[in-house]
């Protein structure tokens, strides 16, 4: 039977068999350690410096943190979230119009994560945008709900705004100089966007939103649910539960930051789960290089003592590797090595 939208039943009294993990894949949902939580950055700190080393910690212990004080107003944050409920309540033949498996199409909206490679479907549904340049793709993107465009067009430029501000302190957090990685990524860098749906699931403790999976962009910015918690991020042998925090936006470094970075700074394991009493929604902004875009570690972070970890590639190459495989096999970097 072929996967089927999730949000187009309107409710799931029982898990189809092709989301069941086998028992040692299962998120062990009572082993999670909750409390523990991942850095929290002010960006309103008056001195640069300190928050060039608050950045730099959080990007080498945790590969993930959350920023408060990030400059994008409340209101909008909650019109996205709004818009993007709006948008997996439409009825299912209207969704049905956007639906594809196809990575390369610009705007889809699929299921799980990459069905025609995986052997077990993850709980979520995701509508995946591209985004920059925004005249280019908007025009393709759900017209429905109405305020759609204007409300994730706005969302997307002061995202892309926040992004590059992050670029140049975590460059300047790797000793390299503040626009070294804006230039690595190229000005003209793409952004896309999954809208994630993750809808009530009856056996939680079976299954995924998604499986533990690094991002292959350079750096994510995730807009998570405020009501209901489900990001979990690896630290160690331990999985960690994220708690959203107040306006707080969630960033993780992505596998090209990790490759340009000569592997200084990891992009980590993280997964969403799924629980049975609250749907739970997210935005995900990934900042992507250009597709021609040569990555390869920064020259200033390798010679002596610490060779080149990773070949050079395009970024067109590491993306077509990427989706040709199921999302949770070993990390995706791990092909690009020079040695
Ligand atoms: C992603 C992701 C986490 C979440 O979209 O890549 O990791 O909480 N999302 O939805
Ligand atoms: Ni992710």
């Amino acid at each position: 039977m072929a996967v089927q939208l999730l949000s187009a039943a309107p409710r799931h009294e029982s898990m189809p068999e092709f989301y069941v993990r086998p028992e040692s894949q299962r998120p062990r949902l009572s082993e999670v350690v909750s409390g523990a939580d991942i850095p929290i950055v002010d960006l309103i700190s008056s001195d640069k410096q300190q928050l060039v080393s608050q950045i730099a910690h959080a990007c080498q212990s945790y590969g993930f943190f959350q920023v408060v004080n990030h400059g994008i107003p409340r209101e909008l944050l909650e019109k996205v979230m709004e818009v993007a409920a709006e948008f997996f309540r439409l009825p299912r033949e209207e969704k049905a119009k956007l639906y594809s498996n196809d990575p390369a199409k610009k705007v889809r909206l699929s299921t799980s994560s990459n069905v025609r490679k995986e052997t077990v479907h993850n709980w979520r549904d995701y509508l995946r945008l591209h985004c920059y340049p925004l005249e280019e793709y908007m025009p393709g993107w759900p017209s429905n709900p109405s305020s759609f465009k204007e409300v994730m067009s706005t969302y997307c430029k002061e995202v892309r705004q926040l992004g590059f501000q992050l670029l140049g302190i975590i460059s300047l957090s790797l000793g390299l100089e503040e626009d070294y990685l804006e230039n690595a990524l190229g000005h003209e860098q793409e952004q896309h966007m999954a809208v994630n749906y993750y809808p009530r699931c009856p056996e939680p403790e079976l299954t995924y939103g998604l499986p533990a999976h690094t991002d292959p962009n350079a750096l994510t910015i995730l807009l998570p649910d405020q009501r209901v918690a489900g990001l979990q991020v690896l630290r160690g042998a331990e999985w960690i539960a994220v708690d959203p925090q107040p306006d707080a936006l969630i960033i993780n470094i992505g596998d090209q930051l990790q490759a340009l970075s000569n592997g200084r700074y990891k992009s980590i394991w993280h997964r969403a789960i799924v629980n049975s009493k609250a749907e739970r929604m997210s935005v995900a902004s990934f900042l992507c290089p250009c597709s021609n875009a040569l990555i390869a570690p920064a020259e200033k972070l390798t010679g002596e003592g610490s060779p080149a970890i990773y070949r050079s590639y395009t970024y067109d190459e590491y993306y077509k590797k990427f989706w040709s495989r199921s999302l949770d096999q070993e990390h995706c970097l791990e092909l690009f090595k020079s040695y």
